[in-house]
C-alpha cells in the first residue's frame, strides 16, 4: 500500500486535518505495534509518586498531554519531576501533607482525572489555599460528583453553578473521614475520595453502584498505604493517615489505545496485528470481553504481570463482525472504547445496543450525540439514545469532512471508520489524538505499511 493513503495539514489557527484517502486496491493491516503507556496508570504514579517519601521511577508514563498537566501542576505545588519521557521518569517526593500553596491557577488542561483526583489531594491539605481550572471542555465538565462527597468530609470548595464548574478555588482542610455511597461507577470520584482519605485519621470509605478501574487501588497499596477492598459491597476503604514511599513503577501500554488496533485489525479485512504489552487488568477489559461477543478473532499471547499489574500482547485478525448488546455492569470497564466499539458496530451484521452510558454525555465532548452526527455524515445508522446509541451495521460508509469536536477519542475513532469509508475523509481538529496518544498517525501510517 502507498504511504500517500495519510497526509496531514496544518491550519493557520494550529489545528490539523487528517486526511484519509481509501486506496483503489485493497488495504490491510499488519505487523506489530505498541501502544503508548495507560493513561490511568500514568498520572496515579505522578501523583503519588510526588506525594510519597522518597523517589519514585516510572518507566513507560504516556507522554500525551493530559500526564503533562499532571506533571506540571504537581511541579507547581512542590514536587521535583525529571524530563518527561518513556524510559525513565524521575519523581522526588514531598511527603504527604507538605504540598506547597502555588502562586498562580492550577491548569489541568483537558484532564478530568488530572482535576478530579487532585482536587482529593488539595481538600485534604490543611491550611493553604488553591485555585484549579482546565481548558473550555474542563470547565464545562460536572465537579459535584466530587465535590459533593468532599464537602461531606468538610471540605471547602468555591466554583461557578452551586460549586459545581472550575475554576475552583479550594481551602484545604483537616478533613473527617465519611463512608460515600457513589451514585455513579466512576474511578475518578472513587480516586478522588480515597486520595482525601489518604491523610485523614480514620477509615474513608467509597461504595460504587458497579466495579470501576482499580488502579488507584494497586497503586495506593504499593506505595504502603493502609487499605481494603470488598468486591461484593463494591467498596473500598483507606486507613489514614497513610504514609507513602517512593515505588518503581512500569506503566504497561494503554488498553484504550489498544482499542482502536483492535478494531482496525477486525473490520479491515485481511488484517492481521499484534499489539504488544497490553494492560489488561480485569476492571479494563470489557472492550474484550464485547468484540468476543461480536465474533472478533483475538488472541491474548504471554499474559504476565508486570509491576502488579497484568499484561498480554494482543493478536487480533480480521473477520465478520455481528451485532450485540452492551449494557450494565460492563459499562464502566470500557466506557472510553465506546466511540471506537461504535465504529465496529457500524460494520456488524445487525443492530447493536448500547445503554447505560450517559456517563459518555460529559467526557470530553458529548459522545454519544458526536459520535452518532459525525459516523452518520458517513453514511452510517446511527440513533441516538438517552444514555447510549442504536447502530444498525452493514451500511457502507463514504468519506467526508468529519470533526473530532476536540475529543482525542473521536478523533481516533472516525480515522479508523476513514480506512473503511469509500473516498476521502478528512478529520477536522484531529490534533487532539495527542491527548492520550501522540504518536497515533504516524503508527497508522506503519501498520498500513
Ligand atoms: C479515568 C476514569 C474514567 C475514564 C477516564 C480515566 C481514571 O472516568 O473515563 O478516561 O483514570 O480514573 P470516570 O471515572 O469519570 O468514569
Amino acid at each position: 500500500m502507498s504511504a500517500s493513503v495519510i497526509t496531514v495539514e496544518t491550519q493557520e489557527d494550529l489545528s490539523h486535518k487528517l486526511i484519509i484517502q481509501q486506496p483503489s486496491v485493497g488495504l490491510s493491516l499488519q505487523g506489530s505495534i505498541r501502544v503508548p503507556g495507560d493513561k490511568s496508570i500514568s498520572h496515579r504514579a505522578l501523583m503519588l509518586g510526588a506525594l510519597a517519601q522518597g523517589e519514585t521511577e516510572i518507566q513507560g508514563l504516556l507522554l500525551g498531554e493530559d500526564p503533562r498537566s499532571t506533571a506540571s501542576c504537581f511541579q507547581a505545588l512542590g514536587a521535583e519531576i525529571s524530563e518527561l519521557n518513556t524510559e525513565l521518569v524521575r519523581v522526588k517526593g514531598i511527603g504527604l501533607g507538605n504540598l506547597q500553596e502555588p502562586v498562580d491557577v492550577l491548569n489541568a488542561g483537558n484532564s478530568g482525572t488530572t482535576l478530579r483526583l487532585m482536587l482529593g489531594i488539595l481538600a485534604s491539605h490543611s491550611g493553604r489555599f488553591f485555585t484549579v481550572t482546565g481548558d473550555r471542555s474542563l470547565r464545562s465538565r460536572p465537579m459535584s460528583r466530587v465535590v459533593k462527597p468532599l464537602q461531606q468530609m468538610g471540605a471547602e470548595i468555591w466554583g461557578r453553578k452551586g460549586n459545581s464548574l472550575a475554576p475552583l478555588a479550594i481551602q484545604g482542610q483537616a478533613l473527617k473521614p465519611t463512608h460515600y455511597h457513589s451514585p455513579i461507577a466512576s474511578a475518578q470520584v472513587k480516586s478522588c475520595i480515597l486520595l482525601a482519605g489518604l491523610s485523614t485519621e480514620g477509615q474513608t470509605t467509597i461504595t460504587e453502584p458497579a466495579i470501576s478501574r482499580d488502579h488507584s487501588e494497586r497503586m495506593l497499596r504499593a506505595f504502603g498505604a493502609d487499605l481494603s477492598t470488598d468486591p461484593e459491597s463494591k467498596s473500598v476503604t483507606i486507613n489514614g493517615p497513610a504514609q507513602l514511599y517512593g515505588q518503581k513503577v512500569i506503566v504497561p501500554g494503554d488498553i484504550s489505545s489498544a482499542a482502536f488496533w483492535l478494531v482496525a485489525g477486525a473490520i479491515v479485512p485481511g488484517s492481521e496485528l499484534v499489539i504488544e504489552n497490553v494492560g489488561v487488568n480485569p476492571t479494563r477489559t470489557g472492550i474484550l470481553e464485547a468484540l468476543d461477543l461480536m465474533g472478533a478473532d483475538i488472541q491474548l499471547e504471554n499474559q504476565r504481570e508486570v509491576a502488579g499489574e497484568p499484561v498480554a500482547d494482543l493478536r487480533v485478525r480480521s473477520s465478520r463482525l455481528k451485532s450485540c448488546t452492551i449494557a450494565g455492569e460492563i459499562i464502566p470497564r470500557l466506557i472510553d472504547e465506546i466511540p471506537i466499539l461504535a465504529v465496529a458496530a457500524v460494520f456488524a451484521e445487525g443492530t447493536t445496543i448500547i445503554r447505560d452510558a450517559e456517563e459518555l454525555r460529559v467526557k470530553e465532548s458529548d459522545r454519544i450525540a458526536v459520535m452518532a452526527q459525525q459516523l452518520n455524515k458517513m453514511g452510517a445508522k446511527v440513533t441516538e439514545l438517552p444514555d447510549g446509541m442504536e447502530i444498525i451495521g452493514g451500511t457502507p460508509l463514504a468519506g467526508t469532512d468529519v470533526d473530532s469536536h476536540t475529543d482525542h477519542r473521536i478523533a481516533m475513532s472516525l480515522a479508523i471508520a476513514a480506512l473503511v469509508a469509500r473516498g476521502i475523509t478528512t478529520i477536522h481538529r484531529a490534533e487532539a489524538a495527542a491527548i492520550s496518544y501522540p504518536n497515533f498517525t504516524a503508527t497508522l501510517q506503519q501498520a498500513i505499511g
